[in-house]
């Protein structure tokens, strides 16, 4: 049923995954966060962006008339150079539909805000918690409906470095914010026009720059500044001109609602908290507009400074499941019997689920006297008897009934399940590992015209379906995947992956729908990257794509590729429905590489082991380096770690990779090649298919696993160790002056720190003994060492100096370990 299980080293491990669970559940998804470390980059949390600004404007807004107003306010200008010119309303209008407090610009029928905008917040005293501010302008650039008349401001003092705006109708709730006295922020509230201005050692972090604030009943907009630089985030490296919109959508990529901003190398971050559709657009002049589809208000977090933390994890096996509530249930016999096997030959079950539930609607026939009977209901039962669970059609007729593949289907509401419904679904007798939640936002392939999407976007439900409650589907819809996880909670407490969800710590992020191409490889690794920095350190994507496009003869160059760059994901997913993509269904040279591929990430698990303690594997530029001016907009290498450097190349029959140099001396990871540039420098490195180019930083120890087992697991307890000393020296000339630094971490208690100099290998234990007379975790061994950067005339081979030897690590317990490796040795 599996067929390349033996080969995708399944290895979750029960301890392993208790720790992730752990780990993950006493998080709450702003201690992710940054903080504390001043100013290096931000937070948690995962959404869906697409590029389309679609859902605001087929939300169908207009206004009229114009006229000018003398309240004794600003009055403002509408001589706006054109980039900085914010659409008032829709933007694109005729000159009847702009709202006279709005400018207009005949020449490009533009509809845009003066500056300072007009629409604004005014306060009549002192900024508090409870003081309502009143709008400007009675009726807003929308359809001119009503401005919200009482609205407040809130502002949460978190911590030292993080901060919410909270901008909200006073009508239907009330917050009262925190103050605290250390922070490393100051907030300026100018009256009687509204503008915030947050403020950190000197900088502005978050500006209004005096742009609109528009509430309206489903319509709140809001602009404002991060910084004059860079911005990153979203899925993009940088983050310049372009639109995105939160909201759960099939062909949408998971992204993350935050933004990291850049100011004179140092970084800053903020977070957009919003369940309702909301759209975000970043403008060339860097001023980022806000609208949302809300009743509740915009929140927002900004953090001024990073922290992250962590575990590590392996690739996964694919079982979809979809719950079945029509006559055959024949998959769950299917189900039971893949996941024995699977337990059986020691390796974790983790099914993948979708939400929607299998239906067959209660066909009405006519029997011969006439009388319209309703066919067989004990089909059906749990819908029948949980009707009033399901998300509900507009017309409140009964559940919304939705299509996927070729069935019917009816959507859960998880937001109200009981264990008992949980139970129920679950209709297999199987014990499960993990769970991977796929197509986890309300999935409907019922066919939908792109020109409709006044209605629905393509493949969701419909904007206006309901939760039941009376409250629309659009609101809630952002969350559904959550509700789904925590139901999957009541079952049993394990690790769940969703391919989308929202403000979520909790959960780990499994990628899906990612055509096989490129350029969707080089999507895929910024994405990681990016979502790592962000906090989602497991992060899982499907090696050679996971759509039908998959063609096995055209693909093959390109999937070898990915192979390689999946070595140094921390998690990875290969699908096999339609065409299978695991190597055993590739021949000769193209199997040998993508197996060869596992073995190198089999090889660095110790390391990447050892990474994820405390930061996300694999990491962009602008993050690794923030003070490096030429790397930080870069998309063609990447960080894994503090020690490694991958330069992919990623194009077909590409023969050679730029290396643009970081800070420091860099070797090529297998050889000890010196890379000789200065920073900033573009290095080119021959390549070839066969090759990932990786380098390993100076002044690091790498520890690799020598002899490559079945899985990872076993490699750990069986395989030897290979040392990689790579020296950084002071001057080139004087090679006494070297350093390398490394750590191998063991478990919670025990850690290995080796430290090199020219000449002499120091080991050193952190914490307790590594060997403590039970049944050792990992074979404590070094077999090799191999060392990059010393005297030429030092070195056996072409650029490195090769020592066999035996270093019994557990002698740690008797205290430090010294190895003189420049002394010749024979072995
Ligand atoms: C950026 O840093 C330089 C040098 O440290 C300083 O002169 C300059 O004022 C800083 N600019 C800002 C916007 O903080
Ligand atoms: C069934 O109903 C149709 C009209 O609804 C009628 O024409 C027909 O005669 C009925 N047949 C019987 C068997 O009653
Ligand atoms: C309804 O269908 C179930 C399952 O297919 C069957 O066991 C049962 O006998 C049927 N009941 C009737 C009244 O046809
Ligand atoms: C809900 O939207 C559908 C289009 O998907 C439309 O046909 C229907 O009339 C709407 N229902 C209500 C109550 O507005
Ligand atoms: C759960 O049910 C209550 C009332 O039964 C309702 O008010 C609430 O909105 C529901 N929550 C969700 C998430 O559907
Ligand atoms: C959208 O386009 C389809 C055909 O492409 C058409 O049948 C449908 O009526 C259009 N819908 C609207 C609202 O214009
Ligand atoms: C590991 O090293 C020890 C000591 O040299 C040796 O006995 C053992 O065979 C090695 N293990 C493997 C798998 O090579
Ligand atoms: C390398 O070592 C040799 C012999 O000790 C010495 O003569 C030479 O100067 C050294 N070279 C460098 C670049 O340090
Ligand atoms: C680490 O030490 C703590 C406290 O001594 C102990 O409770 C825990 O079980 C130890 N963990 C391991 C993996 O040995």
């Amino acid at each position: 049923m599996i067929p390349y299980a033996n080969d995708t080293k399944n290895v979750f491990e029960d301890d392993d995954l208790q720790y992730a669970k752990e780990q993950v559940k006493h998080i709450k998804w702003y201690h992710h966060v940054l903080l504390n470390r001043p100013l290096k980059v931000a937070l948690a949390l995962i959404f869906v962006g697409i590029v389309t600004p679609i859902l605001i404007y087929q939300f169908a807004f207009y206004s009229s008339r114009r006229a000018n107003s003398a309240d004794g306010f600003s009055f403002g200008s509408c001589l706006v150079p054109r980039v900085s010119r914010l659409p008032c309303g829709l933007g694109n209008v005729a000159a009847e539909e702009c709202h006279h407090q709005c400018c207009y610009d005949s020449a490009n029928d533009m509809c845009f805000h003066r500056f300072p905008s007009r629409f604004s917040y005014i306060k009549d005293q002192n900024w508090a918690e409870d003081i309502f501010l009143r709008p400007r302008v009675a009726t807003v650039p929308f359809k001119s409906q009503n401005s919200l008349t009482n609205i407040r401001l809130s502002l949460d003092e978190v911590s030292t470095s993080h901060l919410t705006i909270t901008y909200y109708n006073s009508a239907e709730l009330s917050f009262y914010g925190a103050r605290i006295d250390e922070k490393d922020y100051e907030v300026e509230i100018s009256s009687p026009e509204l503008n915030l201005v947050v403020n950190s050692n000197g900088r502005n972090i978050f500006n209004m720059v005096r742009g609109p604030l528009i509430a309206s009943d489903n319509i709140w907009e809001i602009a404002f500044k991060l910084t004059d630089e860079t911005m990153y985030g979203f899925g993009e490296i940088p983050l310049r001109d372009t639109v995105k919109m939160i909201y759960n959508h099939k062909g949408g990529v998971s992204s993350i609602p935050l933004i990291f901003a850049k100011t004179n190398a140092t970084y800053h971050g903020l977070l957009i908290d919003t369940v309702d559709p909301t759209e975000v657009s970043f403008r060339e002049d860097n001023v980022v507009v806000i609208r949302s589809i809300t009743n509740f208000g915009l929140k927002f977090h900004v953090f001024v400074g990073p922290k992250p933390l962590d575990v590590m994890k392996d690739s996964h096996c694919v079982t979809p499941v979809v719950f079945d509530d029509s006559c055959e249930r024949e998959q769950s016999a299917i189900v039971d019997e893949g996941a024995g096997i699977l337990h059986n030959a020691g390796k974790r079950f983790i099914p993948h689920v979708s939400p929607y539930i299998r239906y067959e609607a209660n066909e009405m026939e006519e029997n011969e006297n006439n009388q319209t009977t309703i066919r067989n209901t004990t089909c059906n039962s749990i819908v029948e008897v949980f009707k009033d669970y399901m998300l509900q059609d507009s017309e409140g007729t009964g559940p919304y009934i939705g299509s996927v593949g070729n069935y019917d289907v009816v959507y859960p509401n998880y937001g109200n399940i009981t264990a008992e419904f949980m139970e129920k679904l679950w209709a297999y007798t199987t014990n499960f590992d993990g769970i991977v939640l796929e197509n986890s936002w309300p999935l409907d392939e019922a066919e939908k015209f792109v020109n409709e999407t006044k209605y629905f976007l393509p493949h969701t439900l419909p904007w206006n379906a309901t939760d039941g409650h009376g409250e629309k589907n659009m609101h809630t819809h952002n969350e559904y995947s959550n509700y789904f996880a925590s139901a999957f909670e009541k079952l049993k407490a394990v690790p769940a992956w969703v391919s989308s969800h929202w403000m979520n710590g909790n959960v780990l992020i499994n990628r899906q729908e990612i055509p096989t191409s490129w350029s969707s490889l080089q999507n895929e690794l910024t994405e990681a990257a990016l979502g790592g920095v962000s906090g989602h350190w497991h992060w899982s994507s499907p090696i050679c794509g996971d759509t039908d496009n998959f063609d096995a003869e055209t693909h093959i160059n390109l999937c070898v590729k990915w192979y390689m760059a999946a070595t140094y994901l921390p998690m990875i997913a290969i699908h096999s429905k339609g065409t299978p993509r695991h190597p055993l269904s590739f021949q000769g040279t193209h199997r040998s590489l993508m197996t060869s591929a596992l073995r190198i990430r089999m090889r660095l698990a110790l390391y990447f082991y050892t990474t994820l303690q405390e930061g996300p594997l694999l990491r962009p530029m602008f993050y690794q380096f923030p003070e490096s001016e030429a790397l930080k907009d870069l998309t063609s290498q990447f960080s894994v770690g503090n020690d490694l450097l991958i330069v992919p190349n990623l194009q077909p029959n590409q023969a050679m990779v730029h290396m643009w140099m970081p800070p420091g001396v860099w070797y090529e990871l297998w050889s000890g090649l010196r890379v000789e540039g200065e920073e900033g420098e573009a290095v080119t490195m021959a390549t070839t298919e066969a090759d990932f180019f990786t380098a390993i930083r100076g002044g690091a120890i790498v520890v690799l696993q020598k002899n490559v087992k079945l899985t990872a697991e076993e490699t750990r307890s069986q395989s030897n160790i290979s040392l990689t000393i790579s020296l950084s020296c002071v001057d080139l000339e004087y090679t006494a002056q070297c350093h390398a630094e490394g750590y191998l971490y063991i478990t919670e208690n025990v850690t290995v720190h080796f430290i090199a100099d020219a000449a002499q290998l120091t080991v050193l234990k952190i914490g307790e003994n590594p060997c403590d007379g039970t049944e050792p975790i990992m074979a404590f061994v070094i077999e090799e060492v191999n060392i990059y950067g010393l005297n030429i005339t030092l070195n056996n081979y072409d650029h490195m100096r090769h020592v066999d030897t035996v270093i019994d690590l557990c002698e740690l317990n008797n205290g430090e370990i010294l190895f003189d490796f420049t002394v010749p040795t024979q072995v």
